[in-house]
């Protein structure tokens, strides 16, 4: 059986307000919470044992998840007091792994839904005899992830950690998030102090003449660093476009969670997400959009592509598209909110306070 570490102590700060109160790996995803996901995929995988390397919010994981029996896994939690980075924290939990210094462990960023055939990575690692194995993805716009070039053999030839200048987009090939190690080499990371995974540990690791093994994959793959991402996240969930054992029912157009009111005449489509206790009232719209528990959205609203935040109301015939509400915000009538309007959490909107367009 193999080890799994799960990097989980990120501020989320892109994703703000949604993790102004919870973490991002705890931000609902298709119905629960996004790292449930991470670690069905990881059980599905033959992984048995799962160290959550936590800082931000650290005390709400282990409430919900427990010891892990309920999805198959032994799970752990280790809190960094100050944030000691990716390859601190990797560091910081290396006494809870039980294997062996030959062993793979496989290590995930916590905000990654991909289709990635784990067992596949841990194979190119014993077939390469490979120090470290990477997952790559190929994207249209690489500079927001670490570059990762690789020879013909698919061996790393360089690291590039979110490059500034031109010269440096030297590949489509990024760092998409997850690694095995072989365990030894976790040991050789400084203890006790802050060090990035990619931007010390690959390029020292590099420099030192290490064997570093990259597997390009071409399955489905997102960040969901961003609030637009982990919309289209939960909604590809929903949709089965993303695969996941942990989706709380059927895929198709909608989800929609126990205990929600949707009116008869309300329309959800494109993946759309309605939490618990949850309202939809009469000729509403949501399409692609994911309703937190306890959200009431007025008749008539329109709402697209959009989280709607734990007990958020949408005033009736407001059109909201492309936008973040913030948990308990009330937004009023007839608002017309767009692309990237971040409403904070608590905060409220008169109706008809803010358009987009000129006509009443
Ligand atoms: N425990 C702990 N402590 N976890 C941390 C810390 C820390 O100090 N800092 C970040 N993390 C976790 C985050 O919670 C997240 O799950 C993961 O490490 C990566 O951090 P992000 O903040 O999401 O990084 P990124 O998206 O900008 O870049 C990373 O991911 C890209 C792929 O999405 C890098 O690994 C890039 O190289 C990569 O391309
Ligand atoms: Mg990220």
């Amino acid at each position: 059986m193999t080890e799994a570490i799960l990097l989980v102590g990120g501020k989320g700060t892109r994703l703000r307000p949604l993790t102004v109160h919870t973490p991002k790996p705890m931000v609902p995803a298709a119905g629960v919470p996004f790292l449930t996901h991470q670690l069905a995929r990881a059980r599905a995988a033959g992984v048995d044992h799962v160290v959550l390397a936590t800082s931000y919010l650290a005390e709400v994981f282990e409430p919900y998840f427990g010891d892990g029996a309920a999805l198959g896994l032994r799970l752990e939690y280790v809190t960094e007091a100050d944030p000691l980075g990716t390859g601190g924290a990797i560091r910081n939990v290396a006494d809870r792994l039980h294997s062996a210094p030959d062993d793979p462990v496989l290590i995930f960023n916590g905000d990654i839904l991909t289709g990635l055939d784990i067992p596949a990575l841990v194979d190119t690692h014993r077939d390469t005899g490979a120090d470290v194995s990477l997952h790559l993805t190929r994207v249209p716009d690489p500079r927001a992830f670490g570059l990762v070039p690789t020879d013909g053999t698919g061996r790393v030839t360089a690291f590039l950690e979110k490059p500034q200048t031109p010269e440096e987009i030297v590949t489509d090939q990024i760092n998409a998030g997850a690694y095995v190690f072989r365990r030894s080499v976790i040991d050789t990371i400084p203890a006790g102090r802050p060090v990035s995974v990619e931007r010390e540990t690959f390029p020292g690791l590099l420099a030192d003449g290490a064997h570093l093994q990259g597997m390009v994959d071409s399955t489905y793959w997102l960040d969901l660093g961003t609030p637009q991402a982990f919309v289209r996240g939960s909604a590809d969930l929903v949709l089965g476009r993303a695969p996941s054992p942990a989706v709380p029912g059927r895929c198709g157009e909608r989800l929609v969670l126990p205990a929600a009111e949707v009116a008869p005449d309300a329309k959800l489509t494109g993946g759309t997400v309605i939490g618990a206790g949850a309202v939809v009232g009469d000729g509403a719209r949501i399409a692609g959009s994911t309703v937190l528990d306890r959200a009431v959205v007025e008749p008539g609203a329109v709402v697209t592509d959009s989280m709607i935040g734990e007990g958020a109301r949408i005033g009736a015939r407001t059109v909201v598209e492309g936008v973040v509400i913030g948990d308990g915000a009330h937004v009023g009538a007839d608002n017309e909110l767009r692309e990237g309007v971040r409403v904070w959490c608590g905060a409220t909107l008169p109706p008809a306070a803010i358009r987009f367009s000129s006509d009443e």
